[in-house]
């Protein structure tokens, strides 16, 4: 079984609907955690000790977070800033964090048509990740492309709520399990692109 480790960024949990939803999904998951910055660090006081050891403890790490600005909430800037040392993350001697799986799990207010070249947001979301495809090389990660929930605005109805955080639920629980094949998922624009296609052994 592999340990999953969620580095969860939203500022505004309250207002929250869909990572909320998606993080209520997996939490109670035998080797989960969810380790949420915002409530942990409030002050952006970030405990680096902690947060490496934890990212030792852990087989996966993914970062969770809603889509802000094209990029990160800030404090898992501040995150990176501060926890992938140099000498412990990267550089010769650096190679804690080597062959653990790295994804994103983001989730966007822009739908599909516009994370597309000639969509309104003129790139896909997969490509404006690539800041984080090359700090998971330079850090020796393995990386997946992104989990990318699109179209997410207030009122969002029930049903999707409901549908995305079971297939997160299912993509977690493929992960941990050693059910979901990594070489097939690297190839997808999206990580949950074509869960079916890449879950293999589905419970
Ligand atoms: C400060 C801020 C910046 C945002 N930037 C983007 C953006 O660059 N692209 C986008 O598609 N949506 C953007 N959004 C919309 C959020 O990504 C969206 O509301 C969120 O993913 C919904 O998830 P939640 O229900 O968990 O908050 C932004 C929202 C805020 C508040």
């Amino acid at each position: 079984m592999k340990k999953i480790l969620i580095i969860y960024a939203h500022p505004a949990q309250s207002r929250s609907v869909m990572n909320k939803a998606l993080r209520e999904a997996v939490e109670d998951m035998e080797n989960v955690t969810v380790n949420d910055l915002y409530a942990l660090y409030p002050d952006f006081i970030i405990d680096v000790k902690r947060e490496q050891a934890l990212c030792l403890e852990h087989d996966v790490i993914i970062f969770q977070h809603p889509f802000y600005w094209y990029s990160t909430p800030a404090i898992l800037k501040e995150w990176q800033d501060l926890v992938l040392e140099h000498g412990w993350a990267y550089g010769s001697k650096g190679k804690t964090l080597e062959g653990k799986i790295f994804f994103q799990t983001i989730t966007a207010g822009g739908d599909e048509s516009t994370y597309q070249k000639k969509g309104f947001n003129q790139f896909d979301l997969c490509e404006l990740t690539t800041p984080f495809q090359a700090m998971a090389k330079l850090c020796s990660l393995y990386w997946l492309p992104p989990y990318a929930i699109l179209g997410i605005h207030r009122g969002v109805e029930e049903d999707r709520i409901r549908f995305f955080a079971e297939e997160y639920r299912r993509t977690l629980c493929a992960l941990r399990d050693e059910r979901l094949n990594l070489k097939a998922a690297s190839k997808h624009q999206y990580l949950n692109k074509n869960l079916d296609k890449v879950i293999e052994r589905p419970e």
